[in-house]
């Protein structure tokens, strides 16, 4: 998606992928750095482990406790940080000795650089969710699958988004007992219950990893919550398209939509973070589909 966006906006850039094993996230920092990326975003297990391995963190990495996002910036002579790209780019040097003819560098080579570590992944859910489902978060009632990484973040975002109660359900039932005390702290006006609830609510969501693998089974307990008293289910996997849960929420007619959307949102967000630029979303999107479904 981000090549295509780059494309899109005719900037030379380029985003590339490497596998970076967790021993060696500190040093592939440090080589981005050396080498004037403009930034990188990280996925798991990196995004805990990048919190302490940045120079300075945003407050979106700060409130969430995860980097998925890197900008370089560089000291400008006057001593303010700007981002790399606003630096010229360096005059390289020919084979015969002379100068490329490439502009001058507009604010000279930064002598310093440092990594700034923000977290687009929480804004994207809840732009997902009110553009694929028309859902707005104030004053609703969730159902949330999922206390890990991904889902103890949605839930402290929907707190935050000011939901009116909020039912976490997770097989280890201590994480989402955790993150109802840490929500509990922190947003004491939002009702926060640890299991599924008695009543309708207005969204499901799915944060647990279950549906990734073929034949996975849907990460609601039926028996326990039944769709008929959800309106809209997410799920935030992408791949499959259609996980065991969306097939069984799309058969009780509940609204769904798969993660794409959330996939989308925390790009497109990094993106702009990187290039200064609005991020060309229908191009971004129709990019990620033709990669992850070919059509
Ligand atoms: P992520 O960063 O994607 O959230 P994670 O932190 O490993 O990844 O979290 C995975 C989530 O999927 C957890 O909520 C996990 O439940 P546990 O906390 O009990 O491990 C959930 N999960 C994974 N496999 C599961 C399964 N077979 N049944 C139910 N939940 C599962």
């Amino acid at each position: 998606m981000h090549n295509a966006a780059f494309a899109a906006l005719g900037l030379n850039w380029r985003y590339l992928a490497f596998e970076v094993p967790p021993d060696h996230l500190r040093a592939a920092i440090a080589g981005a750095k050396a080498m004037q990326f403009a930034g990188l975003n990280l996925t798991v297990p990196h995004k805990l482990l990048a919190l302490d391995m940045v120079d300075t963190l945003d407050e979106s990495a700060k409130k969430w406790g995860a980097v998925n996002t890197i900008h370089f910036e560089g000291r400008h002579a006057r001593g303010d940080w700007l981002p790399l790209r606003e630096f010229g780019v360096p005059s390289r040097q020919l084979r015969d000795g002379t100068k490329h003819p490439t502009q001058p560098p507009e604010g000279g080579t930064p002598n310093e650089i440092r990594a700034v570590g923000f977290n687009t992944d929480a804004g994207a859910i809840v732009t997902a969710l009110r553009e694929d489902l028309k859902v707005e978060l104030r004053g609703a009632k969730v159902l949330l699958l999922g206390a890990g990484g991904a889902g103890r973040t949605a839930a402290l975002k929907f707190a935050a988004e000011g939901v009116n109660s909020l039912f976490l359900v997770n097989r280890t039932r201590s994480k989402a007992e955790a993150a109802a005390v840490e929500i509990s702290k922190q947003f004491p006006s939002v009702g926060v219950t640890v299991g599924y609830p008695k009543t309708e609510v207005e969204v499901m969501v799915n944060a647990t990893s279950l549906g990734l693998k073929p034949g996975d089974p849907s990460p609601l307990d039926e028996k326990q919550f039944s769709l008929r008293q959800v309106r809209a289910v997410y799920d935030m996997i992408y791949n499959p398209a259609e996980t065991a849960l969306l097939k069984a929420a799309k058969a009780a007619g509940c609204k769904t939509a798969n993660g794409l959307g959330m996939l989308l949102h925390q790009g497109a967000k990094a993106f702009e973070i990187w290039t200064g630029k609005t991020a060309p979303l229908k191009v971004m999107r129709r990019a990620l589909e033709q990669s992850i479904y070919g059509h």
